[in-house]
């Protein structure tokens, strides 16, 4: 039997407002050009400004794409967690492991229709949570059936996906900045655009009574990596969007900034940089905004109303509500269907913990 947790609208959770405590980075890795996992920061970035007017579909033909038909469950966390644990000796505290795009999909469900799935398992006193990728796969299915239905459409999404990536090629540098970098800054728009390379951030954060252990992807950092673990890092997140022109594109913008702040919360990243285009893919512009007042900026604008203190309490509570209800093993399925004003929770596995936890991280988690 499904059991269910109510999404209510969002004033529903105005008022009082949750604890939260600042992410800390405590360990990273990176994939390399390969997507070969690596456990250092090899793959980290510098931001350095872009050139305006820069075209980006340049390079289109080139582009190296990660293929993401394949699950790559919680592999890359778990590994990077089990490390962290060897050198300290003891399991970490959370309550709650994940990818950051999880608990984005969470905090944003009070102001968003979207389904979505996962997959949780208990194991030692945490749960583990991963994407039920076969559910995603069907949605991107769908929507790329729908996308080719379409009459008329001129640019190919997959062309719109690429400027993304290009313009993370055009805004970073892979050392900081200095005399080695000025050829590469110059011929940074011959670059290869490479998708498999990342540089993921592990933190250790918290929503009310839960804590919560969070791997993703950082875009780039402003300086340096302070010397002491657990110090604030000025990463940057790199965005683009389309010129705003008209008071609907500033609403569906002030929209999409809830998406941007949510995702930069969770991570403690502390800048995000918008680079606008132009329809035809140049880029005309880039913007700075600070995470910590985007919510009252976006506020005081009237436009696209989101409170990120609503994101926080439904997170908390969820969080609260979902430790309470895992409470024995095999494998939930977490689900919300579109539009739907509910997130049921069932089981799918009564044993085991399916393919969320390695076999590799319990045979460690065995010694300890
Ligand atoms: P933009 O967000 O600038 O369009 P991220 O911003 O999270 O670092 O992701 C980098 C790029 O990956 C995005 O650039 C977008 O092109 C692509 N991307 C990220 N999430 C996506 C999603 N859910 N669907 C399609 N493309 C996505
Ligand atoms: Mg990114
Ligand atoms: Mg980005």
């Amino acid at each position: 039997m499904a059991l269910q947790f109510p999404i209510q609208a969002p004033a529903g959770y105005a008022g009082e407002t949750e604890p939260v405590k600042r992410p800390k980075e405590f360990a990273c890795f990176s994939y390399d050009k390969d997507h070969k996992f690596r456990l250092d920061d090899s793959s980290m970035k510098w931001y350095y400004p872009p050139d305006i007017g820069a075209n980006l579909s340049h390079g289109y033909d080139t582009f190296i794409k990660h293929d993401d038909s394949v699950d790559e469950h919680l592999d890359s966390l778990l590994k990077t967690i089990a490390n962290h644990e060897q050198q300290t000796g003891g399991p970490i505290d959370a309550h709650i492991v994940t990818w950051r795009g999880m608990l984005t999909k969470i905090m944003a469900t009070p102001y968003d229709d979207e389904g979505f799935e996962m997959n949780a398992t208990l194991y030692r006193d945490c749960i583990f949570i991963e994407e039920n990728h076969a559910f995603k796969e069907q949605k991107r299915q769908m929507e790329s059936n729908r996308e080719n239905n379409r009459k008329g459409h001129r640019t190919p999404p997959s062309v719109m996906q690429y400027w993304g990536y290009k313009f993370e090629t055009l805004s970073t540098i892979p050392r900081p900045w200095g005399e080695t970098t000025r050829d590469y800054i110059e011929n940074r728009d011959k670059e290869v655009t490479n998708n498999k390379e990342q540089y993921c951030s592990v933190v250790r954060t918290g929503f009310g009574k839960s804590i919560v252990c969070l791997g993703g992807e950082v875009d780039a950092i402003w300086d340096t990596k302070p010397e002491t673990p657990g110090q604030p890092i000025n990463w940057v997140e790199l965005k683009t969007t389309a010129e705003i022109h008209t008071h609907n594109d500033r609403f569906k913008f002030d929209r999409k900034l809830m998406r941007y702040w949510i995702q930069s919360f969770l991570l403690g990243v502390p800048k995000i940089i918008v680079g606008y285009r132009t329809q035809g893919g140049i880029l005309s512009g880039v913007e700075e905004f600070s995470t910590l007042s985007m919510p009252q900026d976006v506020q005081r604008r009237k436009t696209a109303k989101w409170d990120g203190n609503v994101c926080i309490k439904f997170a908390s509570l969820f969080l609260d509500w979902l430790r309470q209800s895992i409470n024995d093993g095999g494998v939930w399925r977490i689900r919300r269907e579109n539009k739907s004003n509910h997130i049921e929770l069932f089981k799918v596995e009564e044993v085991g913990h399916g393919s969320i936890i390695t076999d590799e991280f319990m045979n460690w988690r065995i010694k300890l």
